[in-house]
């Protein structure tokens, strides 16, 4: 077993095809990556078993792809057109610009890592004024330059700003969506009333969402544009507190399904500082990156603060009346709200490991969960003479299956190949095949095999392949 490097893990995302940096062939766009042919079958995957998780799997839940551009107006109810910013500071000496909780936190990373036990408070929770002292009182320098030279703190509005129409003025002013939630939130009366038109419900939506971010960086963990898998929960005040326990042990959980290590997760609860003032309860469940802890999923017990606010701003009555008990309030919300990018960057990080195999012979393997793999199988003719039956046999299973067809090298070259891409099974045509109408099926991470009749191997990989 062997820890990923995020450089070693950027080259072998370029270089086999998951991930590419943006506009590359312009000199790129920092932080804009795009999902190579592998990229892409793993992020379906991804989000197909979210899907099937948390929407087809759980009676209550239904999905939604709303609009990424909405009515400005949605910004103002959710508070994004005057708190969405993140607190900036430029340094006078080198003029590079920083946040100053990030400069926070990352300071009191450092002093633990050098063995302080201080009990700091949280970057998050301190007003602007009182980061800057801290800043101050710390003497924490520019990670560019070295001095503590810094201008005040001025914010930042993260959303990205067009315009609808020909001209650009205020009147035509929209955003890009910075969460996708808000979708869901506008959209509760409209679900509510087409469908079973009582609580408890789930709405959930898959989608790209959008903030300009001061400091993006570590290759996809943050990222001017990316997607998130967000549900939103609605229930009974009185059931608030349960659904947010349950959410956060089903999140846990499925983050374990998707073959993520149990030492690589954690929780970590926001403290009451930390919290906003809406929320009953607030977790996280990290991931432990190359880089570090840091966050994967968002678990947040949210009140009844996002349908209250579009009510008041929208006019629209958010009320809802128990159809069994005429009990009438506000829904409160739990939302569990994930990166799929960032699932992405934990999976590849988890699944990479390089192993010996005899005589001082290594090999790399991404040993991702088998329905996660961009490919499922590949079919390897071991002579030019077997391709007849050998495309037959691709035929067939790519009307099922992500399969790849590889001639070329020799059977060790290609099964490498395969290891490296993560491919569960390797199927190999030989010179039996034609009489015995079977093939040998090589397991990616026992390297063991097994002979298959044609006919039944698209049942047998159903059988390994799903859980
Ligand atoms: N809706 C929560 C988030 O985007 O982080």
């Amino acid at each position: 077993m062997s820890k990923i490097t995020m450089q070693d893990l950027v080259s072998l995302c370029k270089n086999r095809g998951f991930i590419y940096a943006d506009s590359e062939i312009y000199g790129g766009l920092s932080n804009s990556w795009d999902y190579g042919p592998l990229g892409v079958e793993l992020k379906n995957n991804i989000k197909k078993a979210w899907w099937r998780r948390f929407i087809q799997q759980e009676p209550n839940n239904v999905g939604l792809d709303s609009a990424i551009i909405m009515n400005p107006r949605v910004w103002e109810a959710s508070g994004h057109l005057s708190g969405f910013s993140d607190p900036l500071m430029d340094c006078r000496n080198c003029k590079s610009r920083h946040r100053a909780d990030k400069l926070i936190e990352e300071w009191i990373v450092k002093q633990q890592d050098n063995g302080s036990t201080e009990e700091y408070p949280s970057a998050e929770a301190m007003s602007d004024e009182e980061s800057q002292a801290f800043i101050r009182e710390h003497n924490i320098t520019c990670p560019n330059c070295g001095k503590c030279d810094f201008t005040p703190i001025r914010k930042f509005n993260l959303m990205f700003k067009t315009f609808i129409g020909v001209t650009e003025d205020a009147k035509g002013t929209v955003y890009l969506r910075p969460e996708t939630c808000a979708g869901i939130f506008t959209n509760f009366k409209n679900v509510l009333r087409s469908t079973r038109g009582k609580l408890p419900l789930g709405i959930g939506q898959i989608g790209k969402a959008f903030r300009n971010e001061i400091t993006p960086g570590n290759f996809i963990f943050r990222t001017r544009e990316f997607e998130q898998m967000e549900l939103e929960f609605f229930c009974n005040p009185s059931e608030g507190m349960d659904w947010f326990k349950k959410y956060r042990t089903a999140c846990m959980e499925f983050a374990k399904y998707l073959g993520l290590s149990d030492k690589n997760l954690r929780f970590r609860d926001h403290s009451p500082e930390e919290l906003v003032f809406y929320s009953a309860g607030t977790t996280d469940i990290e991931y432990k990156y190359p880089f570090g802890w840091s966050e994967l999923w968002g678990i947040a017990y949210r009140t009844d603060y996002d349908l209250s606010r579009h009510s008041e701003f929208s006019g629209e009555d958010m009320t809802y009346t128990d159809p069994f008990t005429q009990e009438q309030y506000i829904p409160h919300v739990v939302e569990p709200s994930v990166g799929v990018d960032r699932m992405l960057l934990a999976i590849l990080c988890d699944a990479y490991r390089v192993e010996k195999i005899g005589d001082g012979d290594e090999r790399v393997v991404m040993g991702f969960k088998k329905s996660l793999a961009p490919i499922k199988c590949a079919v390897l003719p071991l002579s030019k003479k077997l391709e007849d039956i050998a495309s037959n046999v691709y035929g067939e299973l790519s009307k099922n299956w992500r399969v790849e067809y590889d001639t070329t090298g020799s059977i060790g070259k290609r099964y490498r190949r395969q290891d490296e891409i993560g491919t569960p099974y390797c199927i190999t045509i030989d010179f039996d095949t034609e009489n015995d109408k079977s093939v040998t099926i090589r397991d990616r991470d026992t390297m063991q095999q097994v002979r298959v009749k044609i006919d039944d191997l698209d049942a047998w990989l159903h059988e390994h392949i799903y859980d």
